[in-house]
C-alpha cells in the first residue's frame, strides 16, 4: 500500500525532504497520537540506513517532575522509562536540545538498552515550548549521525509537534 524507496545515493537532505513529506502525508488525516508516532517509527526505519532503533518516547507528567517512557519504535524491545536529565533522551528532554552522539560511550550516563548501539541522535518533538516526546534514533556505526540528521530529525520533529 505504501511504498518508499528512497535512492540510497542521494543527498541526505532530499531524504530527510522525502521523509518529511512522506510523514506530513500519513499523519495529516490522523489525530491519534500513537498511530502517528507508530508510521513515523517505520517511515525512519525505511528510509534511514545503518539503524539498529527507530522512534519515540513520551514525557508522562503524571510522575512528579516528569519522565519519559517508550512509545512506538522500530527495532529490538528497549528500555521503557528514562528518568529527565539520564541518558541521552532524558538530557534531550531536560534541555529542549538535540543530542548528537558521536560514541555513546564516551557520553556520560548512557542508557546501553542494546548494547550493539555506537552513536545516537535524540531531538525533542516541542509544543507551545513544553517537550512531549523525543525521536531517538541508535545506530551500531560510530559518527553514523552528522549535522544533516539532525536538522533533518528537526524538521520531521517540527512537523509532529501537533499530530501526537
Ligand atoms: N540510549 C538511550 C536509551 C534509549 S535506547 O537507545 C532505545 C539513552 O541513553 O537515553
Amino acid at each position: 500500500m505504501f511504498d518508499f524507496r528512497p535512492d540510497p545515493a542521494q543527498p541526505k537532505p532530499e531524504t530527510y525532504r522525502q521523509l518529511c513529506d512522506a510523514a506530513d502525508a500519513l499523519t495529516a488525516g490522523e489525530r491519534d497520537a500513537v498511530a502517528n508516532m507508530a508510521n513515523v517509527a517505520a517511515l525512519m526505519w525505511e528510509f534511514l540506513p545503518e539503524l539498529n532503533w527507530a522512534g519515540f518516547y513520551r514525557m508522562d507528567r503524571s510522575v512528579s517532575g516528569g519522565e519519559l517512557v517508550l512509545g512506538p519504535f522500530a527495532g529490538r524491545p528497549a528500555c521503557i522509562r528514562i528518568p529527565l536529565g539520564k541518558g541521552v533522551c532524558g538530557a534531550a528532554a531536560a534541555t529542549g536540545e538535540s543530542q548528537l552522539v558521536e560514541d555513546v560511550h564516551a557520553f556520560p550516563g548512557h542508557i546501553a538498552c542494546d548494547a550493539a548501539s555506537r552513536s545516537e541522535l535524540v531531538v525533542p518533538v516541542i509544543r507551545d515550548g513544553d517537550v512531549v516526546a523525543v525521536i531517538d534514533l541508535d545506530s551500531p556505526a560510530l559518527a553514523r549521525f552528522d549535522v544533516e540528521d539532525r536538522a533533518g530529525i528537526e524538521a520531521l520533529a517540527a512537523l509532529l509537534s501537533s499530530r501526537i
